[in-house]
């Protein structure tokens, strides 16, 4: 795909349509459409043990699926993710061409910002802590977990998944570092619906303005965490590539998001950097 420079340039994947499969037998797919709106295969599980799995042994290319519980939720860092009916549990793979390795970080921030805007299109008013965790309310209400597979110096294989709290009830030790959509808003939500508009705003490609106007801690206090170092810094900036520009007791530093986590200061009032399920 085409990718300028800049800051109109596009974050996503190419979008292009892979060959459709069919449901395999089982499936239980609520008579929807069985195509998303870009044209990739759309498969609906009743339960699975993680979609990022699944979706591996998928024939074709381009391909969504849900689930409306997994037995074996993946997170990040190894950990299990807790995947209870009423969440919308989805991964989207795509098959990229010519996107240069070193520009992964757009895979992160298209996922992101296409979370937030499926929650503003249910009158939400979600905000990125970089690089890729969704927060409403000071809480975190959604987990991506993505696998990306290279080639050379190229991204050949994304795999997104992403865990969005719609109307579950969260683990009760997550409940003041975790927040739910029926939470939040004071109402539950048609399921459904939010897994469809998720499915449909994956399969677009955003100008990386998105994710920057979205991105929730500049200017404030927090702790860059790199191996057994802790550095306390202020926030300054996210660059087209997705480095963290940062003032430290040294002067200023890039930090990219494949080395380091964020945390919030000592006394800040930034966000707690914690997995949805710890
Ligand atoms: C995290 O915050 O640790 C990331 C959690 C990612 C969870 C989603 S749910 C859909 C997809 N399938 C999985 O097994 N994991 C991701």
């Amino acid at each position: 795909g085409v990718r300028g420079h800049g800051r109109g340039r596009m974050i996503g994947t190419d979008g292009a349509n892979g060959i459709k499969v069919g449901s395999a037998a089982g499936e239980k797919t609520h008579g929807a459409p069985a195509t998303t709106a870009d044209g990739a295969a759309y498969i609906r599980l009743e339960e699975v043990d993680s979609t990022n799995v699944y979706i591996r042994s998928l024939p074709g290319r381009n391909a969504v699926v849900t689930a409306r519980r997994q037995t074996g939720g993946k997170g990040t860092k190894g950990r299990s993710f807790v995947s209870d009916e009423g969440g919308v549990y989805l991964t989207r793979r795509t098959f990229p061409e010519n996107f240069p390795a070193e520009d992964a970080f757009l895979v992160m921030a298209n996922a992101s910002v296409a979370v937030c805007r499926t929650l503003e299109r249910s009158g939400l008013a979600p905000g990125i802590k970089w690089p890729n965790d969704i927060y409403v309310s000071g809480r975190k209400i959604c987990g991506i977990l993505i696998e990306n597979t290279f080639s050379g110096r190229f991204l050949s294989r994304s795999i997104v998944g992403i865990g969005l709290n719609v109307n579950n009830d969260l683990p009760f030790e997550l409940r003041d570092i975790a927040i739910s959509m029926k939470e939040a808003a004071g109402h539950p939500f048609c399921r459904e619906e939010v897994e469809e508009t998720l499915a449909e705003e994956t399969g677009k490609r955003f100008p990386m303005e998105e994710y920057l106007s979205r991105l929730i801690g500049m200017g404030e206090e927090a702790v860059v965490v790199c191996g057994d170092e802790r550095i306390p810094v202020r926030l300054l900036s996210v660059d087209e590539r997705g480095g963290l520009l940062a003032k430290t007791p040294s002067g200023e530093r890039r930090f990219s998001a494949a080395e380091v986590s964020l945390r919030p200061a000592a006394k800040g009032n930034f966000a707690v950097d914690k997995g949805k399920n710890g």
